[in-house]
């Protein structure tokens, strides 16, 4: 068994994946990397469009890949900016809480870089998140 990425290793493929960033409009380029509960980490870049609200977010790409992969269930995520670090937004965070089991147990990462980085748990980013 190949042991866990630390949260350095797991924003560091963030980090890498955001060099397919497609971002012309904002210069804003994004990576993340889900890890996703049978260990297999998707990587996930934001892709803007002409039409600004057709865009997405590099987090949504990444667990998008992974659902349609056959994933479910999230234990981390780390996202990596041109700008340093990046909190979700209010739309992947919604995201994020229809595939996770308990919102205590899904860690956001980010920070500065590598050597700055910090962690909180989706429930303390999305306090009593929409379910049906
Ligand atoms: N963006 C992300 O991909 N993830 C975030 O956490 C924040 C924002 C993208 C959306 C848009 O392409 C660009 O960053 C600027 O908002």
């Amino acid at each position: 068994m190949t042991d866990k990425m630390t949260d350095r290793e797991l924003y560091l493929k963030a980090k890498e994946a955001l060099e397919a960033a497609y971002a012309p409009y904002s210069g804003f380029s994004v990576g993340a990397a889900a890890e996703a509960q049978s260990g297999t980490v998707y990587t996930g870049v934001n892709i803007e469009n002409a039409s600004y609200p057709a865009g997405i977010c590099a987090e949504r790409t990444a667990m998008a890949k992974a659902v349609s992969e056959g994933e479910r269930l999230f234990t981390r995520i780390a996202i990596a900016s041109s700008g340093g670090e990046a909190w979700p937004c209010g739309i992947c965070r919604q995201f994020m809480n229809e595939f996770c089991e308990d919102p205590e147990k899904l860690t956001v990462i980010t920070g500065a870089d590598e050597d700055h980085l910090e962690s909180m748990s989706l429930a303390e980013l999305l306090p009593k998140g929409f379910r049906l």
